[in-house]
């Protein structure tokens, strides 16, 4: 098989709206770490930027027939995307239900697509929101990557910022990069 000739690109989507969020800062450690990496177009996105409202299409999404403005500018954001990267903290133990609700918008534009959880919080480092989101992609077709970032104490971790972490956490986002990298390069032929 021929090598693909421009790079898959990658959204690093900061799954928490809240104002103040840590998510915000995060992200941008996260897709730093995925420019880095190099085998990307790594493009940072704000959930909180689509300002979406509680799902309020009236046709079920499958259809691609959105009457919303928000929902398009939702819409092509995502269909614009080979790989994901959420930016997951926890929120009672579960996804943000902005993550949900965004997800809710679309289908077909998530699928075939592969997808890996940079999560945080507090002593779990948002591992039980992520076990949770895992099981919702499977329905949109999503393939989500066993390797990952996790961030307990998070708050602990930024320092003027930014995200202060040791070296084996850049590691953890080098092999989660590979692994997504991987399956965004084969995944495209389930999508034509
Ligand atoms: C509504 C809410 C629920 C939370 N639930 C959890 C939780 O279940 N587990 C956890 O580790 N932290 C929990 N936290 C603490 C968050 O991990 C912490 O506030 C983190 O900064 C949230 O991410 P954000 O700043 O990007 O919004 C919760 C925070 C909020 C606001």
């Amino acid at each position: 098989m021929s090598e693909p000739t421009t790079r898959p690109v990658l959204h690093t989507i900061v799954c928490s709206t809240r104002p103040g969020r840590i998510g915000s800062t995060v992200g941008t450690w996260a897709n730093e770490q995925a420019g880095a990496h190099g085998g990307f177009d790594a493009q940072l996105i704000e959930l909180a930027d689509f300002a979406l409202p509680v799902f309020d299409e009236p046709e079920h999404p499958r259809f691609g027939r959105y009457q919303h403005e928000h929902t398009r500018r939702w819409s092509a954001s995502v269909a614009g995307a080979d790989a994901f990267v959420f930016v997951m903290p926890e929120y009672n133990y579960a996804p943000t239900p902005a993550w949900l609700n965004a997800m809710t918008y679309l289908v077909r534009e998530w699928h075939y697509k592969p997808a890996a959880f940079v999560s945080y919080g507090a002593v779990s480092g948002g591992m039980r929101s992520v076990q949770m989101a895992k099981q919702i992609l499977t329905t949109f077709k999503m393939v989500p990557m066993l390797e990952g970032v996790v961030l307990p104490w998070v708050a602990q971790k930024v320092e003027a910022g930014r995200l202060n972490v040791p070296a084996d956490t850049d590691a953890a986002a080098g092999a989660m990069l590979d692994e997504l990298l991987r399956w965004a390069q084969v995944l495209p032929a389930l999508r034509r």
